[in-house]
């Protein structure tokens, strides 16, 4: 971290951000301690990293990560979206989820990829963008059991670190990225939020998004299914790394999430 030399105003007033050598700059305002509105600091972040995001679904994860790499100039890798990509290839040539031989085959020969010039990140299977077909009710409804399907995982997982090699500066999300895919990772978070929070954010999206009145009662009770089964899963269960940094969001809004996730990364990237 560069500290800004008083004596070396700059001319122009700088704007929270990515700056042109990579680094994150932050203007401090008095509200932070800082003595004007024109004290800056680089937060650079020009190192390769790793900065992992897992936890249950409903904590906003996806948001979040996608937030804190734009917020620090990294790269995202959702991949989810690599899972969904697989169940929707799965479903459009009709294999059976006990076809795991197949499965394999046709994943494999999909040349699943990324297009890193679309923002978010475009997933691409086929050549083609499989971006809105992952969104898909028939996708999200049979996802998680392709998910336990181990060769489906150990491809997956292998793919997700060729990707970290060729972006080694990325912040990769989903459930079980800092416990088993990047076990060194220098920063690992790990999302929480109560069952009935979680139900009630997915009741008001489901309102906002389709304008479907929903159980919030039926809703929790799905979710605690869930996680029971995606903790209990025999592979890529989803666990809390021990060296994680445990936020529970329960009670903060999106930007305080980002705030707190930002401290933890400047904490443990000791920049
Ligand atoms: O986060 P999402 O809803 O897009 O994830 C889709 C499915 O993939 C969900 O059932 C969880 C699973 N998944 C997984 O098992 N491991 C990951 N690293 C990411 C997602």
């Amino acid at each position: 971290m560069a500290q800004h030399d008083s004596s070396a105003r700059p001319t122009q007033r700088l704007s929270p951000g990515v700056d042109v050598s990579g680094g994150v700059v932050e203007v401090l305002g008095p509200s932070r301690g800082a003595k004007s509105l024109d004290e800056v600091r680089v937060f650079r972040l020009d190192q390769p990293i790793v900065i992992t995001i897992d936890g249950p679904a409903g904590t906003g994860k996806s948001t979040v990560a996608h937030r804190l790499a734009r917020r620090l100039g990294l790269d995202i890798l959702d991949t989810g979206s690599m899972y969904r990509t697989a169940a929707a290839i799965a479903i459009d040539s009709k294999i059976e989820l006990d076809q795991h031989k197949r499965l394999l085959e046709v994943v494999r020969a999909s040349h699943m990829t990324f297009n890193w010039k679309a923002q978010p990140p475009e997933i691409i299977a086929f050549g083609k963008s499989y971006a809105r077909r992952i969104r898909e009710p028939d996708v999200t409804a049979v996802v998680s059991q392709y998910a336990g399907v181990r060769e489906l995982r150990d491809l997956l997982v292998g793919m997700q670190r060729e990707i970290a090699k060729d972006h080694p500066r990325i912040v990769s999300e989903g459930r079980d990225q800092g416990s088993i895919v990047f076990p060194n990772a220098q920063v690992k978070i790990y999302l929480d939020a109560s069952a009935d929070v979680r139900a009630r954010r997915r009741s008001e999206q489901l309102k906002r998004e389709q304008n479907v009145d929903t159980d919030v009662n039926k809703l929790r009770a799905e979710i605690e299914a869930r996680d029971a089964n995606d903790k209990s899963r025999p592979f890529g269960a989803l666990v809390c790394p021990k060296d994680a940094a445990v936020v529970d969001t329960s009670d903060l809004d999106l930007d305080q999430v980002i705030d707190r996730l930002y401290e933890i990364v400047r904490e443990k990237a000791r920049v």
